[in-house]
């Protein structure tokens, strides 16, 4: 027998439909499968030298065929003020566009106190806002992070999927990228060595294009 039993399924994105037919290329296009998947990431640290930037930058050279990675900066992002949520400033408006445009999002998340850092979660709050006009709403989300101690932003993370509840988005829940010992996984240019965690990065990509492209079927 081959494997262990703590081997996790993968999502597969299906080649057929239930009758075992090939999906044909008009049925392809209808559903988008044949479609380049435009994943937004971002990260909740506006440190230079942050670890969670550069898992980002790790994504962006593990990306898929079928996808591409656009990364945005949260900083600028005002501090939130619901007296002044009906004139977002044009930082915001161009996240929002941004969140809107976007297939599915990538958030690269620090763990400040046992939770996510408050540049992460205002950013968060004005893209939500005004109520009603949520760029969240059912969009695929997927997770990672790192920090310096030896839960690898574990605590973070649950706090970041309680908040995906009431934004409506489609989390994927596996694989879970948390990278514990931040400072032992990168180089000094801020690349990421550890070959461990190229590869689960590489199959969270993999996975989040594939519950997209899973979710736009009907
Ligand atoms: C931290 N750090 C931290 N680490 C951790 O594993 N659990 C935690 O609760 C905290 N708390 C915490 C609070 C605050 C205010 C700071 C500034 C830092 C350490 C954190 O993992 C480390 O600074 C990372 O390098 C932050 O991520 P970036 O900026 O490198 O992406």
């Amino acid at each position: 027998m081959s494997g262990t039993i703590l081997e996790k399924p993968r999502l597969v994105f299906k080649e057929s439909d239930q009758y075992g037919s090939k999906i044909t290329l008009s049925r392809r296009k209808e559903i988008g499968m044949e479609k380049v998947v435009n994943i937004l990431g971002f990260a909740g640290s506006l440190r230079k030298n942050s670890y969670n930037k550069a898992l980002l930058r790790a994504a962006l050279e593990l990306v898929p065929k079928d996808a591409r990675l656009e990364i945005f900066d949260l900083d600028g992002i005002p501090p939130f003020n619901q007296d002044l949520e009906n004139q977002p400033s044009e930082k915001v408006k161009e996240f929002k566009a941004k969140i809107r445009a976007a297939d599915a999002i990538l958030i690269a998340t620090p763990e400040y106190n046992y939770s996510i850092p408050g540049v992460l979660k205002n950013a968060i709050d004005c893209a939500s806002r005004p109520y009603g006009d949520n760029a969240f709403e059912h969009k695929p989300v997927a997770v990672m992070g790192a920090s310096t101690g030896m839960m690898g932003t574990a605590r973070a993370q649950y706090h970041l999927r309680q908040s995906f509840v009431f934004l409506t988005c489609f989390a994927l829940n596996q694989p879970e990228v948390m990278v514990p010992f931040a400072q032992e996984k990168f180089d000094k240019e801020g690349k990421l060595t550890d070959q461990k965690t190229r590869e689960k990065i590489k199959e969270l990509l993999e996975d989040l294009v594939a519950w997209t492209k899973r979710l736009k079927q009907e």
